[in-house]
């Protein structure tokens, strides 16, 4: 079956093990090439048109109103061809409890149907929070698997494995 991982991942200040750091890859797209290697998939990032600020407390607060406001930030380019692809392997960042608001921008305006989709998501100690549901409640014509928490920084790479190998 055809794979592909679509991600959404920030590159810069971010908070990591108790200390701001600089991230020149962001958590997200390391765990997301490591998938792709590891399944042969496809991969496709998404970004938005206005890209979140490098500095974390800024992002923090950006991310803040976007979630308030119910936002849906526009995005650069879709993923093409995505009828080719029975399974989505879908990564993203815990954002305030749940995915970025650039992944329900992604998930409204792409009508999938019939997927397997593969949550995947890096945080700092909150797991997947509400995210699970989240895409469940946006994509009702695919199955959604269980997804799997990886903390930022040091993620276990053998769970990873087993994991990805598995729908
Ligand atoms: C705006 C923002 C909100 C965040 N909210 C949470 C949160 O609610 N729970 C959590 O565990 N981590 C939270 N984090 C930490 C990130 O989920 C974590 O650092 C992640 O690995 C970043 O992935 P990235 O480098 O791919 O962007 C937040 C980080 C940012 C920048």
């Amino acid at each position: 079956m055809k794979s592909i991982v679509i991600y959404f991942s920030r590159a810069g200040y971010n908070y990591v093990n108790g200390e701001i750091k600089y991230l020149e890859i962001g958590n997200t797209e390391v765990i997301a090439k490591k998938i792709a290697e590891l399944t042969n998939s496809d991969i496709f990032k998404i970004e938005p048109m206005l890209p979140y600020s490098e500095d974390y407390s800024e992002c923090i607060e950006e991310a803040r109103q976007d979630q308030k406001a119910g936002a849906r930030p526009e995005l650069k380019e879709y993923p093409k061809k995505l009828e080719d692809y029975a399974v989505i392997y879908l990564g993203y960042p815990n954002y305030w409890g749940t995915m970025p608001m650039v992944m329900f921008t992604f998930l409204e305006n792409t009508k999938l149907t019939d997927k397997i989709i593969k949550p995947f998501c890096s945080n700092e100690g909150s797991g997947l929070g509400r995210s699970e549901e989240d895409i469940k409640r946006l994509c009702t014509n695919c199955t959604i698997e269980k997804g799997l928490s990886l903390h930022g920084a040091n993620f276990d790479e053998l769970e990873l494995k087993k994991w990805a190998e598995k729908y």
